[in-house]
């Protein structure tokens, strides 16, 4: 099963992603992840991607498609696999679909979770993560069991630095002018089904498990 989650920062994509991975038993592939663990680890690929993430844009798609394209042709993503915050631009979509075309086949599913703008900025000023092992809390909503500790690998959680409100912003104004089209993209490729990320997480699980099956 090959699925792209679509949707704005913040709407829950790592969440539901890092849930439907371990269901369905295929690897989790998110760009933020990777980027974030070259910066922490600092990478050449993490300081350029680093000089973007901060200012709430989009790292350049020739830094992200090969990235991508490499990484699920490996052993691993052989049963399927789960994108999360890729593609995010037109040009990473051709990419993607490419890539899947020379080797003969496609995704399965786009599952945009959709969270009107209003409520994300309220999501992300609580979102503490962890940067060890990619799990995502929120202090209200979602929170750990421990304070500040992650409950899967017991790592200390931050606060992301590209959550401060005016970065959220730009985030946000980003996802509308250059993400927003691959609705239409996966629409028009007959995949794309959406999901109401507005209601509790296991809820909008649920919705998501009904459209994958089993
Ligand atoms: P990335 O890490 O992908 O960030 P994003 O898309 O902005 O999305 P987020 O991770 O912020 O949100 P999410 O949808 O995963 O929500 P989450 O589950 O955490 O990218 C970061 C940056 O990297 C980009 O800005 C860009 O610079 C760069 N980048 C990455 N990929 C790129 C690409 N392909 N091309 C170019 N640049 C790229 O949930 C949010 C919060 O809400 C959490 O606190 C969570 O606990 C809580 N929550 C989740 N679900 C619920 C619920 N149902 N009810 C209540 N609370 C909930
Ligand atoms: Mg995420």
């Amino acid at each position: 099963m090959k699925i792209i989650m679509l949707g704005a920062p913040g709407a829950g994509k790592g969440t539901q992603a890092q849930k439907i991975a371990a269901k369905y038993d295929i690897p989790h592939i998110s760009t933020g992840d990777i980027f974030r663990a070259n910066i922490k680890n600092n990478t050449e690929l993490g300081k350029k991607a680093k000089e973007y993430m901060d200012q709430g844009l989009l790292v350049p798609d020739e830094l992200t498609c090969d990235l991508v394209t490499d990484r699920i042709q490996q052993d691993d993503c052989k049963n399927g696999f789960i994108l999360d915050g890729f593609p995010r631009t037109i040009p990473q979509a051709e990419a993607l679909t490419n890539a899947l075309n020379k080797l003969g086949t496609a995704m399965d599913y786009a599952i945009d979770v959709d969270v009107p703008d209003e409520n994300i900025v309220n999501r992300m000023s609580g979102r503490r993560a962890c940067l060890k092992c990619g799990a995502t809390y929120h202090i209200v909503t979602i929170p750990p069991k421990k304070e500040g500790i992650c409950d899967k690998c017991g790592a200390e959680l931050v606060q992301r630095e590209d959550d401060a409100p005016e970065t959220v912003q730009k985030r946000l104004t980003v996802y509308h002018e250059q993400t927003q089209p691959l609705i239409d993209y996966y629409k028009k490729a007959g995949i794309l089904k959406t999901v109401d990320g507005t209601k509790d997480l296991e809820d909008v699980f649920k919705s998501i498990t009904d459209i994958l099956g089993a």
